[in-house]
């Protein structure tokens, strides 16, 4: 969809809409924006206006009125007052539809060439954003929720720096919590057990997995942890340098995930952080009078629609929620956010709903600015495929080294000789996993089957970096150099006026991912780039050309294609291979 050239139409549309010709019916330039549309056939026009909603009103078919609305934006006065950019104005059953003058849209597309960061705004906003993202929990591999709570943040965090924001990028690390208390029991009297020289994660974790299930049939154990973490929190030093164990064993793990999947936060702020500064917080919601003692536990009554939030536990150990509080509290005050982001699973919505809402009813007219970014779960196709260590969780780094594999499998087959075939298996790979995330709408469940995944021709990943391959290709073969070839009196083929379009929608792409905070626009988007252009690549010649401006005008479009597509992967967190 094209949005630039959306953007500039219904704004241009806006007064005649409100002239006699429609009986003023007004129409919002936005609402224009929703009708505009643009055709799967282009051969007449880049954008096209259904009229069918104004049927009604009018008293007239659609058809007559398609009609009388070309007509009058045919007459020549019309057409430079409102239309400057339009060549020719047709109707076609009930449709208005719009085709635009070359020179307008390669004026368009020399601007584009002309911007070196091409997406960003270069205005800065002067604004604070904070996002929270990843934020894994001590002791626990990551899981394919974390991927999703991963790459879904790294690229919302990218995303907002294209559209101007200062960025925070968090990391609240689960590190806090009655478990560290039920680890530290477990570390003293088991840890002769496991192997914490070589493979220290891994014994933190069958630790962690053994007390649970031996808990199951022994509840003092709970009790046990209870007691060790009430330590913990009273800052018992022994206890403590256990605990910093175990957070740095785990950080060096996740250090290594989010290396490969070219993830970085600006600061780590674990629920820990938090600890010093709770009973202030729990003093702050009893002051405005919120605090209710509710079966031996401090509780906020968050209103009919959702259970209490609980602040406080009857042993005085604090909550999940309390640290949360805290940590709005600290990117406002201390941070200085505008906006504060949690990208989190679906199933934290009533803990996020529950904590805005204490948030608010304190008084805190931010609290409208913090949004939870909730999103949908994995479903496997195929869970035979994936080893289940343990028959629990998936495990991301499993998916990631399982990706990278088939792929170096692929790679065998199609093209043996590659060069890097390490480094390309590895960007393919993990670039795969990555896109068919991101290319879901985030609130919905993500359907995980590899052969989709990596279809190097379907809608993937791979498929995308191929293109990107292809149009380097295109240019590296190119050898001579490029003028300004662009004016008026070219005759383009329809394909590479569609790609133009294509090209021209990026930057209201990246706006509209940002506001709706969706990173899937532009995956999606990508792959229209993608599709536009093999369509192009595939129906005309680009490199030795007698005509020599054509050949040069094809690789510029080509050079332009690449430009976006490896500017839209970066966005993405995608790494763009040379090769493949
Ligand atoms: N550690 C939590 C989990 O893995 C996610 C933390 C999200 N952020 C927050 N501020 N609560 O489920």
């Amino acid at each position: 969809m094209n949005f630039k050239i959306k953007s500039d139409l219904s704004i241009e549309l806006e007064s005649i809409f409100n002239m006699s010709l429609l009986n003023g019916i007004a129409k919002s330039e936005y609402q224009i924006k929703n009708l505009l549309e643009q055709p799967n056939d282009t051969s007449f026009g880049q954008m096209s206006l259904p009229v069918f909603s104004l049927s009604k009103t009018l008293r007239l078919s659609p058809v007559e009125i398609a009609k009388r609305i070309a007509e009058f934006l045919n007459q020549e006065k019309h057409k430079s007052e409102f239309l400057k950019d339009v060549e020719q104005v047709s109707a076609i059953s009930g449709f208005v539809n719009f085709k635009f003058k070359t020179s307008y849209l390669t004026n368009q597309l020399l601007n584009l060439v002309n911007t070196d960061n091409v997406g960003f705004v270069i205005k800065k906003n002067n604004k604070k954003l904070v996002i929270d993202y990843s934020s894994p929990n001590v002791a626990k591999p990551m899981n394919v929720g974390h991927l999703r709570a991963t790459v879904i943040g790294q690229a919302l965090r990218n995303l907002s720096v294209t559209q101007g924001y200062e960025v925070v990028g968090l990391n609240h690390l689960g590190d806090w919590g009655v478990q560290f208390g039920k680890l530290a029991w477990a570390y003293t009297e088991w840890k002769s057990e496991y192997d914490f020289k070589n493979e220290p994660f891994k014994a933190l974790f069958d630790m962690y997995v053994r007390f649970h299930d031996e808990a199951e049939k022994d509840n003092s154990l709970n009790e046990k942890g209870s007691e060790v973490f009430i330590r913990l929190e009273k800052g018992d030093p022994e206890i403590t340098a256990l605990w910093k164990m175990f957070v740095e064993i785990s950080m060096k793990e996740y250090q290594r995930l989010w290396d490969r999947l070219g993830v970085k936060h600006d600061l780590v702020r674990g629920e820990s952080f938090y600890s010093d500064q709770l009973s202030d917080t729990v003093a702050l919601v009893e002051q405005k009078g919120l605090l209710e003692l509710s079966e031996g536990a401090y509780v906020v009554n968050v209103g009919e629609d959702m259970p209490p939030c609980l602040i406080k536990k009857s042993d005085g150990a604090s909550l999940y929620a309390t640290r949360d509080l805290a940590s709005a509290i600290y990117r406002h005050d201390v941070l200085g956010s505008d906006l504060n982001l949690y990208v989190v699973g679906v199933d934290q919505t009533l803990h996020f709903k529950q904590v805005f809402k204490t948030l608010s009813l304190m008084g805190y007219e931010w609290a409208e600015n913090c949004h939870h970014i909730s999103f949908g779960m994995y479903r496997f196709k195929d869970q035979g495929k994936m080893s289940t260590r343990k028959g629990r969780a998936i495990f991301l780094e499993d998916v990631l080294n399982k990706s990278v594999e088939l792929v170096k499998e692929i790679i065998e087959t199609k093209n043996p000789s590659l060069e890097n075939k390490e480094l390309v298996a590895e960007q393919v790979g993990v670039g795969a996993v990555i896109f068919n995330d991101l290319v879901n709408d985030r609130v919905k469940d993500v359907d995980f089957d590899w052969s989709k995944i990596l279809d190097f021709e379907g809608d993937s990943g791979p498929y995308i970096q191929y293109t990107s391959v292809r149009c380097l290709s295109v240019i590296e073969k190119f050898n001579f150099d490029i003028i300004n070839i662009y004016n008026d009196k070219i005759n383009f083929e329809k394909e590479e006026i569609d790609l133009i379009c294509v090209l021209l929608g990026y930057e209201s792409v990246l706006s509209l991912a940002f506001e709706k905070f969706k990173p899937s626009l532009v995956a999606n988007y990508l792959l229209d780039l993608a599709k536009s252009y093999n369509s192009f690549y595939n129906k005309h010649r680009i490199l030795g050309l007698d005509d020599k401006d054509l050949s040069t005008r094809r690789v510029l479009l080509t050079i332009h294609s690449q430009k976006i597509l490896s500017a839209g992967l970066k966005v993405l967190n995608i790494q763009v291979p040379q090769k493949m």
